[in-house]
């Protein structure tokens, strides 16, 4: 705690273990009802296809389209694979006259709009890729400040997938201006009604403060940082309807940046950001411009930011609410029904996305990126299967894009991860070369092990069941796990792993599934057993014991009998 901030608590009269308490506190999102992002899509876990595992920087809009072709010619759009999205690199480093994002003037020299048109002509969307920064993570332009424009563009061009990262990220400042006054001015006009620091009715840690350096009546209000203070001020008096110069007249001594949000009237919220101050007068100020209503206003001042979490929650929300306003506002120009845009959320699980990522997006990446390696795909695994209670229809978490054909992993392993992602409800986004599924004469590959991974029509349908329910671990000895994930028509799949190098026997009881509580299995003597990979079906009554290989699954579907 630094001297100063010790002075002022004890000037204060302040409680120190409160103040820090609420600092370290972070704010807790509800995520039910009203708050939830609901934009229409992803009701089961999306599948597509992204540049990203394959090619990195290595894209073009020729590879784009090829891919596209090549997920119709394999017919894996027949499977619900939809999406073909191009992740980072695709932008120009500059952006046009407009200020718009546009695609890269010598590898998408058609641009985007026209590429969007080519995926659509296979029937497929297409996806593209910000990040949540000043930057992506390759360095080129996007979207952070720009969240408006951008996602007009998006939604303008026809995009239906957007996954933003947080490269170059900013957080938004927890730390609040310290207010001196508040000028109100109609726009164009010079004469303004004062506010000081003094008419504010103060909640929380807010206190009024002295500085002889401020000219007008000496006197701040501070401790609106970190979410623990707010200053309102009632019965502002307006002549008339319209929309009117808000500044905020404020105390110039911290060198670090500030924010502030304003309510007006219990209603719209007006963000206003801050540099550090490195110049030298006492007093600076900010200003936006509010809509207000003839007779009596209110403004509510804070800073709801307490904490990294809450910035990046407010951030992804942003685009959220701005990809969902853009979407609309393109139909009800064009007169064409609505493609809202599948939000990814791709945040790395820094910052605990799961807690918030379903009043912001669709979907949110639990984890730093994967690598088409046993280790990896297990890590991410073992991260992920925990936050079962956190997914559900419209909102899901992310474990990474598919490594599945990638890299050394072997046809077992392939089969694993796959198998893994479907019980985990997943997104199921490809990462590997489809144009390897067409052979020279334009057939398809049948016998190409890859496809018949990916293609598995019942590993899929247990991913994309209704439910939308991810799987819960119920037996682990660190080695051997078993996941349950229930079905529709009260069946049921259990995945059993081998994450070890050597053979392991795995057993579980298909009697005690029908005790769990989230598994909705009818007790019963006899129930069906179909081993997906194997395609075959048997018979079973309870136990089920299989000794598996080194990094390997056995994958399920039961269903009771009679
Ligand atoms: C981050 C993301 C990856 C990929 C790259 C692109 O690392 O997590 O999935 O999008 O950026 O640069």
């Amino acid at each position: 705690m630094s001297e100063s901030f010790k002075k002022f608590i004890r000037k204060n009269n302040l409680c120190p273990v409160c103040l820090m308490k609420k600092l370290m506190a972070s704010t807790k999102i509800n995520v039910n009802g009203a708050d939830r992002f609901n934009n229409g899509v992803a009701l089961t876990p999306p599948m597509g296809w992204a540049s990203w595992n394959l090619f990195r920087n290595n894209i073009n809009e020729n590879i784009i389209k090829e891919m596209a072709a090549a997920m119709k010619a394999a017919h894996l759009d027949e499977l619900g694979y939809q999406y073909i999205n191009v992740d980072d690199c695709w932008m120009s480093s500059v952006r046009d006259e407009n200020g718009r994002l546009q695609g890269d003037l010598g590898t998408f020299p058609s641009g985007i709009k026209a590429l969007v048109e080519a995926v659509n002509s296979y029937g497929l969307k297409m996806g593209i890729y910000t990040s949540n920064g000043t930057l992506t993570c390759e360095d080129l332009p996007s979207s952070l400040y720009h969240e408006r424009t951008d996602a007009e563009t998006f939604a303008e061009w026809g995009v239906e997938y957007f996954k933003y990262d947080f490269c170059h990220n900013e957080a938004i400042p927890t730390i609040a201006p310290e207010i001196e006054k508040i000028l109100i001015s109609r726009k164009g006009e010079s004469e303004f009604l004062t506010l000081l620091a003094e008419d504010a009715e103060l909640r929380g840690d807010a206190v009024i403060l002295e500085d002889e350096k401020l000219t007008l009546s000496g006197k701040y209000i501070t401790g609106l940082s970190n979410a623990s203070g707010s200053a309102v001020f009632y019965d502002i008096d307006i002549p008339e309807d319209g929309e009117y110069t808000l500044t905020l007249g404020i105390r110039k001594t911290v060198r670090k940046d500030k924010y502030c949000e304003i309510i007006v009237n219990g209603d719209k919220t007006y963000a206003l950001r801050f540099p550090g101050t490195k110049g030298p007068s006492r007093e600076g100020r900010g200003q936006t411009t509010v809509h207000l209503k003839k007779g009596k206003n209110s403004f509510y001042i804070h800073n709801p930011i307490g904490s990294r979490m809450d910035s990046a929650a407010k951030q992804y929300q942003n685009m959220g609410k701005e990809l969902m306003r853009a979407t609309k506002k393109v139909a009800e120009e064009t007169g064409r029904p609505e493609k809202p845009i599948c939000f990814s959320i791709c945040e790395w699980g820094i910052n605990k996305p799961w807690k918030w990522g379903a009043t912001a997006g669709n979907l949110w990446r639990t984890t730093p990126d994967i690598r088409p390696e046993w280790l990896s795909i297990i890590g991410i695994y073992e991260a992920t299967v925990r936050l079962y209670e956190y997914a559900g229809p419209g909102n899901w978490n992310d474990p990474d894009m598919l490594e599945v054909g990638n890299g050394n992993l072997t046809d077992s392993e392939n089969e694993a991860h796959f198998s893994l992602w479907c019980m985990l409800a997943a997104p199921l986004i490809l990462g590997n070369d489809l144009r390897k599924f067409i052979k020279e004469d334009g057939c398809v590959d049948v016998n190409n092990k890859v496809l018949k991974v990916i293609s598995n029509k019942k590993a899929i349908a247990i991913n994309q069941d209704k439910l939308g329910v991810q799987c819960r671990r119920i037996k682990t000895n660190g080695i051997t796990d078993v996941l349950v994930k229930p079905l529709t028509n009260r069946e049921v799949a259990v995945c059993l792993l081998n994450k070890g190098n050597g053979k392991k026997d795995v057993s579980f009881s298909i009697k005690e599934l029908t005790q769990l509580g989230f598994v909705d299995l009818p007790v019963s003597d006899r129930y069906t057993v179909h081993d997906i990979w194997e395609n075959t079906t048997f018979v079973a009554s309870d136990i089920i014991n299989q000794n598996l290989n080194g990094h390997s699954v056995k994958l399920y579907k039961i269903q009771a009998m009679g």
